[in-house]
């Protein structure tokens, strides 16, 4: 079979094969997902449901979105993001993922190597594959919450790098990364004129006292920063297909050149329920971030009940964390994951599938219910108090 070298070189999804598996199994403890377990806020349903009966969604859209949706979306960005947008600047993408995919089409040359951190979000590395450019992963610090030192990052600059690629707050760490170390990358990226791609799907979901920080508020880092933002998180999308991505006006016309071949537009009903999304209430972001707070502190208590089994992180942000497993056994995460799931009907992502150093760890979302996490940690409990006996 004559498949591109490109796509072979791509890792099958360990995260699509976990759901895949645990498709053959009754009563599963999902902690595997990524995805909002609370459905769409009725108000955006019910401005979809308005533009379909008002026959606005049975064709294209500008190849760009709608423009009332990205007028609401300077908006946003000025309010929440302190991005000096104009509505030229804007590109409506299908999810984060593709405005992500068509930024790194834009940017990167064969061969050209990209900066990224690891652990870090699998398909960003796929997306640098894709292009058939070189992902360089510059490990976080776990000794220092997942921190990522700039330091670090200028070592891996060499003559062939073309772009930095980060999500903040990270999958699957949960790390925030602070304004400090962002302010430091933008200028390691000014002195090499690199650009930086930025993917910013957990935004709000930032605890406690950190705060969020986009790169693009940085004046200098205008013509430098692409950043990629999602409805997917934000109000519980993830089916809707609908994010946008903004940079510089001379960039966007040409990642609009790499969106039309994958997409021509967003879909155009999704646009409609984004712009019901962003005129709306904003409460239910309040709800959902109070949510994945309190899931998280018991997730926390519930793992220091396995310090003997588990060490971990707290996460500061997103609703991911990424616990180490302290096992004796040889066991890589991928079998651990295997096991868990074949054994007691817990579904988790093994680490291996966000990097080299992710190996040794599991991701666990708490984007779920309380009684979920208690479900799934009930049996681990009993689990691994039965084999040490
Ligand atoms: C960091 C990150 N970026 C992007 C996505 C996907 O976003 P979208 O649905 O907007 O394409 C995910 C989904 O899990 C994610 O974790």
């Amino acid at each position: 079979m004559s498949v591109s070298k490109r796509v072979k070189q791509i890792r099958k999804s360990a995260i699509h094969e976990m759901t895949r598996l645990s498709a053959q199994y009754d009563d599963v403890a999902f902690l595997s997902w990524a995805k909002p377990t609370s459905g769409t806020p009725e108000h955006i349903n019910e401005a979809a449901i308005a533009a379909i009966k008002n026959n606005l969604t049975g064709g294209y859209s500008q190849s760009d979105g709608l423009p009332e949706l990205r007028k609401e979306i300077v908006t946003k960005l000025a309010r929440d993001n302190k991005i000096e947008a104009n509505i030229s600047e804007l590109l409506v993408t299908i999810g984060a993922i593709e405005g992500l995919a068509a930024a790194v089409m834009s940017i990167i040359d064969p061969g050209d190597e990209v900066i990224l951190p690891t652990p870090t979000y699998s398909t960003h590395i796929s997306q640098v594959e894709l292009a058939s450019g070189k992902p360089v992963l510059v490990p976080l610090n776990e000794d220092n919450e997942f921190a990522w030192d700039p330091e670090s990052i200028r070592k891996a600059i060499t003559p062939k790098t073309k772009a930095i690629m980060y999500c903040s707050p990270s999958n699957p760490t949960g790390t925030v990364f602070s304004e400090e170390t962002l302010r430091n990358i933008a200028a390691i990226a000014l002195e090499h004129d690199l650009v930086v791609i930025t993917d910013e799907a957990y935004e709000y979901f930032v605890f406690e006292e950190k705060k969020h920080f986009s790169i693009a508020s940085i004046p200098e880092m205008k013509k430098n920063a692409i950043s990629c933002f999602t409805f997917t998180k934000t109000y519980a999308m993830t089916g809707w297909r609908i994010g946008y991505l903004h940079t510089d006006q001379e960039l966007i016309s040409q990642i609009k050149k790499a969106h039309i071949p994958f997409a021509i537009c967003a879909p155009v009903v999704s646009q409609y329920a984004a712009i019901g999304a962003l005129k709306g209430s904003q409460d239910c972001i309040t709800n959902f971030k109070e949510h994945y707070f309190k899931t998280r502190n018991l997730m926390c208590e519930r793992l220091d009940e396995l310090s003997d089994v588990f060490s971990y992180t707290k996460p500061d942000g997103s609703y991911l964390m990424f616990p180490r497993m302290l096992m004796k056994q040889d066991q890589d995460s991928l079998q651990f994951s295997k096991k868990l799931l074949k054994d007691i009907q817990v579904s988790t992502t093994p680490g291996i599938a966000f990097g080299p150093t992710g190996e040794g760890h599991i991701r666990l979302s708490f984007c779920v219910t309380e009684n979920m996490v208690n479900k799934a940690f009930d049996r681990m409990k009993t689990y691994f108090q039965g084999r040490k006996t």
